[in-house]
């Protein structure tokens, strides 16, 4: 049975080429499993990639997991987000402090690591790094994810 997820979630990075468009590929693809429809997007703070496809080590890790997310493209934040989504979660404190600068009155983002009760501080930005962090990225998100969904699920 597919139940309606009354939140539409926003999943933000510096780029919106890795970690965030990774998150977003995964929360569908997890939710859709859950038997939840979502509204469920990402962006990012800066402007450097908007229009681009996923970083190519992103989109080989979630294929490695089934997970198909070339077809998203970058776009950064914009002050709409704020109404439009209830849950904005970045993936850092950099992120975070952006994000908090562009916010409206009543919108509150929070970090990913803390709403999905992650043992870490933050999402690591795995661009300068080799596939291994983005594994790293992927699990993370995972544990994360999957405890997000049972937190809305709960209600
Ligand atoms: P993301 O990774 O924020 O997870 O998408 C990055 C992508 C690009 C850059 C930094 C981090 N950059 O410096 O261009």
């Amino acid at each position: 049975m597919t139940m309606a997820m009354p939140t539409k979630v926003l999943f933000v990075c510096l780029g919106n080429i890795c970690r965030s468009p990774m998150a977003e590929g995964l929360f569908r693809h997890l939710a859709s499993q859950a038997g939840y429809s979502c509204v469920v997007d990402s962006a990012g703070t800066g402007s450097w990639h908007v229009g681009e496809a996923p970083d190519p080590r992103a989109v080989a890790c979630m294929q490695r997991f089934g997970i198909d997310i070339s077809n998203l493209r970058a776009r950064q934040v914009h002050p709409e987000d704020f109404k439009t989504f209830e849950i904005i979660l970045a993936m850092d404190a950099a992120n975070l402090k952006a994000l908090e600068a562009m916010r409206k009155e009543g919108s509150r983002p929070r970090l990913f690591t803390e709403m999905c009760q992650l043992g870490v501080p933050e999402i690591p930005d795995p661009y300068y790094g080799g596939p291994e962090d983005f594994e790293r990225v992927f699990r993370l998100l995972h544990t994360g994810l999957e405890n997000l969904i049972s937190q809305l699920h709960r209600g």
